[in-house]
């Protein structure tokens, strides 16, 4: 049964077009996916990550063109930063051409496009001859996947296949950069940074976390409970008792620390190592027998911005 689910881009590509629903590798981490023109796929792909509809999905095309097939408009600060940084891991969020099923979007009037970068997603997408919807390739609200194994322990039985691509260069999700309003916005922060936004066109506002008081949801799925482990994390919290016997710390860097690094993103402080050793190093400790998971604290510039997103929301508010 197990090896059964493993599959080529031909057979993927095949089980796409008949609306079944595989788990691709991209740059970021894997998605899973299914045509993003078929209601059956999209209500598949809810169902089997456990995902409410109100939180839509991005659709994935392989060719800058491909953009006008779910897109009605494309403002030219959004065409400069696909230009620049497509493929690669930005989602653009633009204004939404009819025909694009309401299931895809939630409903919204915009819809969330990338161009992924990975040879083997670009393989099948083109197979597929269509958009692929592809959220995360995790449960709702747990860790995303930056092996195929990740994927595997999470929805083997749930998927028709996964491809296997190796490890995820990237390793966290895409930046999502929102045209839906006059000025751009930046809804989640990722490996194309607010630096480099900003240097291709100008202003970008930082959209605040859907959980702040008093903002309402710009992007349904950034919930300040989404990407969390099991086991509980604390990041940058104050820890108010004792450290519980079994804690595994994560480290960032030469920091010293109360106890001695389990695992380290990155001994030489590179954030980009750390990134792409994220998710892998938080399902590794989250597999371990731990109590308590405490990370360093993580600079918060450039990359850093994304890693300081994902470790706020993957931090329990009340271990202690
Ligand atoms: O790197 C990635 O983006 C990965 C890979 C597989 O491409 N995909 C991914 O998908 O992270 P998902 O579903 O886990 O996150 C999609 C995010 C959600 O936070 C969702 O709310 C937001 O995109 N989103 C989708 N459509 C939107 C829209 N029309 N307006 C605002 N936010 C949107
Ligand atoms: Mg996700």
């Amino acid at each position: 049964m197990e090896n059964q689910i493993w599959m080529q881009p031909e057979d993927a590509a095949r089980t796409l077009r008949a609306g079944g629903i595989v788990a691709i590798p991209t740059e970021t981490v894997y998605g899973l996916a299914g045509d993003a023109f078929n209601e059956l796929a999209l209500a598949k792909i809810f169902n089997a990550k456990k995902r409410p509809t109100f939180d839509p999905l991005i659709l994935h095309i392989a060719s800058l063109a491909d953009v006008e097939k779910v897109a009605r408009e494309f403002p030219l600060k959004a065409r400069m930063l696909a230009e620049k940084f497509w493929p690669g891991p930005l989602t653009l969020v633009l204004p939404k051409r009819e025909s694009v099923p309401d299931l895809a979007t939630s409903s919204l009037p915009s819809v969330a496009v990338r161009f992924p970068v990975h040879p083997l997603a670009q393989e099948i997408i083109r197979l597929a001859e269509t958009p692929l919807a592809a959220p995360s390739a995790n449960l709702f609200k747990h860790l995303s996947p930056t092996t195929a194994q990740h994927v595997a322990e999470q929805l083997a039985g749930r998927i028709d296949g996964i491809v296997d691509g190796g490890m995820c260069s990237v390793g966290v999700e895409s930046t999502i950069v929102s045209f839906a309003q006059e000025e751009p916005r930046l809804l989640r922060p990722g490996a194309i940074t607010l630096e480099m936004l900003q240097e291709c066109i100008g202003e970008v506002i930082v959209a605040k976390s859907s959980s702040s008081p008093g903002s309402s949801m710009e992007s349904p799925g950034m919930l300040d409970t989404h990407y969390q482990p099991r086991t509980p994390l604390l990041y940058k919290s104050t820890l108010n008792g004792n450290l519980p016997v079994k804690t595994a710390r994560l480290a960032f860097g030469k920091q010293l620390g109360v106890l001695p690094p389990t695992l380290n993103l990155s001994e030489s402080g590179n954030l980009i190592e750390a990134t792409a050793n994220l998710y892998a190093y938080m399902h590794q400790l989250d597999e371990g027998d731990y109590d308590l998971i405490l990370v360093d604290e993580i600079p918060s510039e450039g990359l850093g911005r994304a890693l300081n997103d994902r470790l706020r929301r993957a931090s329990s508010k009340k271990f202690f």
